[in-house]
């Protein structure tokens, strides 16, 4: 008699789910019984490509994180998805020379605005060599977070600082600025820049220490010209026909925790799979790749039975998918009005804004939402499309407006930071010359048409990507890893709990590479050896 194949599903079609299922295809294909099973009408979950007004830009995943190295570079390169006829997203590379206005039209002395970036980069360098010195008086750096420690830095520069006497004299009657009050908006700038990095709302929610243990891939940073998707295709384009599902939402994951004859005939899978269109699937193995924000939502709902484990997660788990934090991050693409004689060249744009709330003088009203945004840039060198990310509150708020809405914030916005009348901003003498008085103005860029994601409120995502939130630490996603049940007797015990019946895999499951691509790429890669090994096959190769 032939023995039954083992059955493996995989949930969820991203970049964890497909790089497990190609690498368990690719190794065992004809002893395995597998599938893939993703609640959306698309592969790709988190890398999503598109195309606006002409350009191919990415609703998520966006950068290839350093090419050296990285798994996700070899794909694409392997794939000639990195040349391609259309027009594409940061084509050009990371945007350079930003104009840095203040709100009120007043633009910033490059010099200003280049000491204190790099003041802010060797604070943030300190803090990711994992060797913080901590100042007397400071709470110890492992519960210390990103924003206390970026805040006293600042304080322990301006301390170290003689006072001149342009710091007093540099108040404008109609802007309130002052250089302390600059530099803090710029600081705030960067500050911002790096909430949008690790998707955390509050930077005093980040931990420090773990910046410490988070590695990135050396060499250029660069777009994929033909989009991330390509990447997605490749992994599916290898394995059979039907083997991925669309539009199978798993509702429950029943599993058998405990060594119990009772609770499964010998012969059958432990694992029951229920879905939202009332069907069921039997498995052995399943490698869950949800987001951890499904994850933490299926955590509060398991308290009331309508979680997504029955039973529920044990108390480890459930600890670490509460602590670790995942945060929202969106991005807004714009179309700019061409006009008659073609678009205007729109700068990479930084926003200093105000910290107190603007004086009611001013006279267009930026929406709150607008007030984090670190900066507004073309697509490439040139391009009407324009590109804004938002973070956290403000990226949910941002998800909630209509386009039309939008299109009124954004111009709100590029009102208020462009100069105004001239006897409104000068005028007394009191200028400081770091800022050229009433230096910018947006030259009355109109939008015409606007495309945003949506990553916080689409249930199937709840959010964007994860970061080590205080209180949590790198350990954490190690644990986020461990498959269930916990079986500390060595495999297979007579009467234990079969082994490996949850998997995890995603980016939120590695310990030195999640938020990434590549970092999802590893974790199934991990998940699939896993299985492969259990089952004896070599995974030397990865
Ligand atoms: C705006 C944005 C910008 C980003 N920028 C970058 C970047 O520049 N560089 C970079 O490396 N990374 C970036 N990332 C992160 C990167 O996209 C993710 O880390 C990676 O794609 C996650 O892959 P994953 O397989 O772990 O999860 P996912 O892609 O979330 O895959 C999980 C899949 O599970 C499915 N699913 C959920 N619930 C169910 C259910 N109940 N039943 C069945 N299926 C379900 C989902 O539909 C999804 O397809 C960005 C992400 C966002 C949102
Ligand atoms: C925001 O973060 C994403 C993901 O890390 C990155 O690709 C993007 O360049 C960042 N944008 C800004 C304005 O810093
Ligand atoms: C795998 O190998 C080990 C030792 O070589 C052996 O004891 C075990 O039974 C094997 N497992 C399977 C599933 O073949």
């Amino acid at each position: 008699m032939v023995a039954k194949k083992p059955r493996i599903v995989v949930v969820g079609a991203g970049m964890a789910g497909l790089t497990a299922a190609h690498k368990l295809h690719a190794a065992g294909a004809s002893s395995f019984d597998l599938c893939v099973v993703e609640a959306g009408d698309r592969i790709g979950g988190r890398i999503r490509s598109s195309e606006f007004a002409g350009v191919r830009v990415e609703l998520g995943a966006t950068w290839i994180h350093g090419i050296g190295g990285s798994p996700v570079y070899d794909i694409a390169q392997k794939v000639g998805a990195l040349e391609s006829t259309l027009p594409w997203e940061l084509m050009d590379g990371f945007p350079e020379d930003p104009v840095t206005v203040a709100e009120g039209g007043y633009l910033v002395d490059p010099s200003l605005v280049s000491d204190i970036t790099s003041f802010y980069r060797s604070l943030m360098d300190l803090a990711r060599s994992g060797s913080v010195p901590i100042l007397p008086g400071a709470a110890a750096a492992s519960k210390l977070s990103v924003g206390a420690f970026l805040r006293q830095g600042l304080r322990a520069y301006r301390a170290s600082r003689p006072r001149g006497p342009r710091d007093s004299a540099a108040a404008y009657r109609g802007g309130c600025w002052t250089l302390e009050s600059l530099e803090d908006a710029v600081f705030t700038i960067n500050e911002n820049v790096e909430r949008n990095d690790t998707s955390a709302d509050e930077l005093s929610g980040l931990d420090l220490a773990a910046e410490g243990e988070y590695r990135a891939f050396p060499g250029d940073q660069i777009t994929i010209a033909q989009g991330y998707s390509q990447v997605i295709e490749h992994l599916a384009s290898a394995l059979p026909p039907g083997l991925i599902r669309l539009g199978k939402k798993v509702e429950k994951i029943e599993w058998v925790p405990h060594g119990s004859a009772s609770a499964f005939d010998g012969d059958e899978p432990p694992v029951r799979i229920h879905f939202e269109d009332c069907t069921t699937m039997a498995a052995d193995h399943v490698i869950v790749t949800v987001s951890l924000g499904v994850l933490k939502s299926a955590v509060r709902k398991d308290a009331a039975a309508t979680g997504l484990f029955s039973p529920s997660l044990p108390p480890f788990k459930r600890e670490v998918i509460t602590r670790l934090g995942f945060g929202v991050v969106n991005k807004l693409f714009m179309e700019l009005d061409g006009g008659d004689e073609g678009p205007a060249r729109f700068p990479f744009l930084q926003l200093a804004f105000e910290e107190e709330p603007p004086s009611p003088r001013r006279v267009a009203k930026i929406p709150r939402w607008m007030r984090k945004t670190p900066s507004i840039c073309p697509v490439y060198g040139g391009s009407r499309v324009l590109l804004a990310w938002f973070v956290g509150k403000e990226a949910m708020e941002l998800e909630s407006l209509g386009g039309d809405e939008i299109i009124r914030g954004v111009h709100a916005a590029l009102d208020g930071f462009s100069a105004g009348p001239r006897e409104a901003n000068g005028g007394n003498g009191a200028v400081d010359e770091r800022c050229a008085p009433g230096g910018w103005h947006a030259g009355g860029s109109k939008l015409v048409r606007v495309m945003k994601s949506a990553w916080g409120s689409d249930p199937l995502f709840l959010g964007s990507y994860s970061y080590v939130a205080v209180g949590s630490s790198g350990e954490d996603l190690d644990l986020m890893a461990e498959p269930l049940p916990r079986c500390h007797g060595g495999r297979g015990a007579p009467d234990g709990p079969r082994p490996l019946q949850i998997l995890f895999a995603g980016e939120a499951t590695h310990r030195t590479h999640y938020s990434t691509t590549h970092g999802a790429y590893f974790s199934g890669i991990r998940e699939a050896n896993r299985l492969l090994q259990h089952y004896n096959y070599s995974c030397s190769e990865v």
